[in-house]
């Protein structure tokens, strides 16, 4: 079977940088590109994560840097969720990459007419980068074979209490997305509050013989501060990893058609993604229930299967 074409726009960010480790390691993709915004920290510091991790994980996939702010909002951050370099406190060698040329927005339209039909776009951060691409070329988002967004939420936020944080980061550009016809599936808090990283979990993620398992145990414990600060929960919700788990494991969650619209007056709805049941016309399938045995599964075995993360479980214990 051919392999599956993933771009991922992102902005990392913990969860992003999980979602990352999953694509590079799942057999079953080939990672097209990333593009990166701004977002949970700043640009240029999620622009070097994304290569800097890209090159500690051994992969090849070009980086392009996109938007550094929103369209017309101030810009946000999270580092206080994500740690001041956005990966949790752990530090990677600098990578010798440096971003390609194009603009993440120019490099979206570029791949989407080259491979008209078959890549999948996992949006996994504010929606800049993907709004800029529909404003450079209207109809790109349709010639991705499926476009899936973590973002947005049926019930309450993250960031206030009606919006959650990719969304309220650029609301007017998750309007455009939304409102651009394109076939999306949006997952948002709603069914993401469902993949907790709890102890056990993250003990069997350290416990797998691969380099890749302690960084990404270490950033999903600092990830938990913020949500037990936030929830009481003991584990953080590892939302970007949703996204990828979907592309590769669609039976493991459960969508329902809605209309969904972004509020954009400015108070305490801003950024709310307002959804309501869809029985006719264009709709977002919106993901309501995750099976997230399936989706910390995925992970699992995505980091089992490249040979190349592998270490000796002696090496593992030094
Ligand atoms: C989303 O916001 C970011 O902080 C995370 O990376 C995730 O994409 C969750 O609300
Ligand atoms: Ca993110």
């Amino acid at each position: 079977m051919p392999r599956k074409k993933i771009i991922i726009d992102c902005d990392p960010g913990i969860d992003d940088a999980i979602a990352l480790a999953a694509l590079i390691g799942c057999p079953d993709v080939e990672l097209v590109a990333v593009t990166v915004t701004h977002g949970n920290v700043s640009l240029e510091r999620t622009t070097q994560n994304a290569l800097d991790w890209l090159s500690f994980l051994g992969s090849k996939a070009p980086v392009f840097a996109g938007c550094a702010k929103p369209l017309s909002r101030s810009t946000i951050a999270a580092a206080d969720i994500h740690g001041e370099h956005g990966i949790g406190g752990v530090t990677l060698p600098i990578a010798p990459q440096v971003p390609a040329a194009e603009t993440a927005a120019e490099a979206l339209v570029r791949y989407a007419n080259e491979q008209p039909g078959t890549i999948t776009l996992l949006a996994t951060g504010p929606l800049t980068n993907v709004a800029m691409a529909l404003q450079l070329e209207s109809s790109v988002l349709s010639k991705f074979e499926q476009v899936v967004v973590m973002g947005g939420s049926t019930t309450e936020g993250n960031t206030t209490p009606a919006a959650e944080f990719n969304i309220f980061a650029d609301p007017h550009a998750a309007q455009i997305v939304f409102a651009s016809g394109a076939k999306l599936t949006m997952i948002g808090l709603n069914a993401t509050h469902q993949v907790i990283a709890t102890p056990d979990r993250v003990a069997s993620i350290r416990a797998l013989p691969t380099y890749v398992s302690e960084p990404l145990a270490r950033m999903m414990e600092f990830y938990k501060i913020a949500y037990n600060r936030k929830y009481d929960w003991d584990g953080a919700a590892i939302h970007d990893l949703c996204t990828a788990a979907f592309a590769l494991h669609p039976a493991a969650f459960k969508v329902e058609p809605m209309h969904v619209a972004v509020d954009l007056n400015e108070g305490a709805e801003f950024g709310r993604t307002i959804c309501s049941p869809a029985t006719s016309g264009r709709a977002l399938s919106v993901v309501t229930e995750v099976d997230s045995r399936r989706v910390f599964d995925f992970l699992e075995s995505a980091l089992l299967s490249a040979p190349q993360w592998r270490i000796s479980a002696d090496a593992q214990r030094t």
